[in-house]
C-alpha cells in the first residue's frame, strides 16, 4: 500500500508537471519569451519609424529584405504572422528565444546564417516594431505583394 500511495504521488506530480509545461509552451508561441507580454500600440508615430527604417536598412537588412527570401525568412509581413510581444521578445531576449522556445528552435533549424540582434536599447528595438507596422500598412495600401 505504501508503495502504491508512493506511485501515486509521483504519477500525480508527473502529470502536473507536464500540463503545466505544455501549457507555458502555448504562451511562448503567441507572446515568445522575455519581459513583453501585453503591448498597448498607438498611431505610429512618424519620426519613431523613420528611426526604425534607418535601423533596419543599417542592422538588419544584410540578412532580412522586406521583398523576398535573404539568408533570414522575410519580414514584411512579420506582423501577421507574430505578434508585437513576440517580436520585441525577439529583438530583446534572442538567446533565451532560441533556446527554450519552439518556434525559434525550428526557424533557426530551417536557415544556414544566426539572426543576429544589434540593439542598444528598448527604445530602438520599439522603432522597429514601429517600421514593422508602417510597412504592414504599405503592404495593404499599395498591393506590394
Ligand atoms: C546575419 C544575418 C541576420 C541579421 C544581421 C539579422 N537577422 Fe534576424 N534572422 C536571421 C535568421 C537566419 C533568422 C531565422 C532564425 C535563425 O536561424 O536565427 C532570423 C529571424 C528573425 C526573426 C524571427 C522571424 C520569425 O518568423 O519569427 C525576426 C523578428 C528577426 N530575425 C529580426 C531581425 C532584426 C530586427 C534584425 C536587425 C536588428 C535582424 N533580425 C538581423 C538572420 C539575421
Amino acid at each position: 500500500m505504501k508503495h502504491f500511495l508512493f506511485a501515486l504521488t509521483v504519477l500525480i506530480f508527473l502529470s502536473l508537471a507536464c500540463t503545466n509545461s505544455s501549457e507555458e509552451k502555448k504562451i511562448y508561441s503567441v507572446y515568445g519569451i522575455g519581459p513583453y507580454q501585453k503591448i498597448s500600440l498607438s498611431q505610429i508615430n512618424d519620426s519613431i519609424m523613420q528611426t526604425g527604417k534607418k535601423l533596419f536598412d543599417k542592422n538588419c537588412s544584410s540578412c532580412h529584405t522586406m521583398e523576398y527570401k535573404n539568408s533570414g525568412p522575410d519580414l514584411s509581413n512579420i506582423l501577421e504572422r507574430r505578434t508585437p510581444e513576440r517580436i520585441m521578445n525577439y529583438m530583446m531576449n534572442l538567446d533565451e528565444m532560441k533556446l527554450k522556445d519552439s518556434i525559434s528552435v525550428n526557424l533557426d533549424k530551417k536557415y544556414n546564417s544566426n539572426c543576429k540582434i544589434i540593439i542598444k536599447n528598448e527604445n530602438e528595438a520599439f522603432s522597429i516594431l514601429e517600421y514593422f507596422r508602417i510597412y504592414q500598412i504599405w503592404l495593404h495600401e499599395f498591393n506590394i505583394k
